[in-house]
Order: C-alpha cells, then structure tokens, then sequence
C-alpha cells in the first residue's frame, strides 16, 4: 500500500483550541482520525505527524526522499519564512515524489505576510481555505497521481 505522510507544522497541536473561528473547532486528534478514515477509503497508508519543530520538519521530509513517500504538508508559520523547510520540500519532488501543501485557511484571505509561501514553489501543488477537506482534496491528489 502507498504510505503517506501527512506532516504539520507549529501550532496545529493546538487545534479545536487555537483560533476556532479560524482553524475550527475540531481538534488534532480528529484530524488524525481522519485521516486514517480518508487512508482507508483511497487505500492509502496515511500517518499523521504534527511537531513545533523546524529541525524535526525538515528530517521527517529527508526521511520521506529515502523511503519514497508522498507528503502532505502544512507547514504553519513556516510557510511564510523557511528556506530550511523550501530546501527539503524542493528535495521531495526532485525525487519524484508527489508533495501537496496544505493550508486549513485561506492565507491570501488574511494577513499579508501570509500572503507568500516559499514553500509554493517547490510543491507539486497546493490546496488551501477548505479546513480538514484541504487535507482530504490533498490525499486525493496524492491518489489521483498514482500510476
Ligand atoms: C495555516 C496558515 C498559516 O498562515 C498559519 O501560520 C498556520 C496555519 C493554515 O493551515 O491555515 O499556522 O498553515
């Protein structure tokens, strides 16, 4: 079965909690079960991962080149401002393999420093605005790219 990791970035723990009216109100751990239901469904193996770490970002996408997993990646805050997390995003898909960014919001709705991503670039593509169904059009993605 094609594994998939699905990695999020800095203060997505905090879900349900942090800003509902932006990032809902359900909460990390119901993402993670979706996830698993969204896996099964597209027959895909998905493992959900959060850390608040940069440095533990961008091992997770060092890990995903050498086992040839696909990525579905928000990388939070991190978007607007990591070259670290772009330079291991860029090594993902000059793999070959497929890395979807994923964003709950629509950050061009909000902030302008929200407006940049430096991670865009580097993404297979990005699907952004439709809370946890970002992740789910995202794995879909990831499915529909499958030979
Ligand atoms: C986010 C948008 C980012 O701007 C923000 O820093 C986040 C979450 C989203 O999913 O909408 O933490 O990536």
């Amino acid at each position: 079965m094609t594994r998939v990791l699905v990695l999020n970035g800095p203060n997505l723990g905090r879900l349900g909690v942090r800003e509902p009216e932006v990032y809902g109100s359900a909460s990390y751990a119901d993402l993670v079960a979706a996830g698993a239901r969204w896996g099964a469904e597209l027959g895909l193996d998905v493992e959900v991962r959060q850390t608040d770490s940069e440095s533990e970002l961008v091992s997770w996408l060092h890990e995903s080149v050498d086992a040839g997993t696909h990525v579905v990646l928000n990388p939070a805050a991190f978007t607007h401002y990591s070259y670290a997390l772009r330079d291991a995003a860029a090594q993902v898909t000059k793999a070959g393999l497929v890395l979807v960014e994923v964003h709950l919001s629509n950050p061009y709705a909000r902030e302008t420093f929200r407006h940049t991503s430096v991670i865009g670039g580097v993404a297979t593509g990005t699907v952004a605005g439709f809370g946890f169904e970002s992740y789910h059009l995202a794995l879909l993605a990831v499915a529909s790219r499958l030979p």
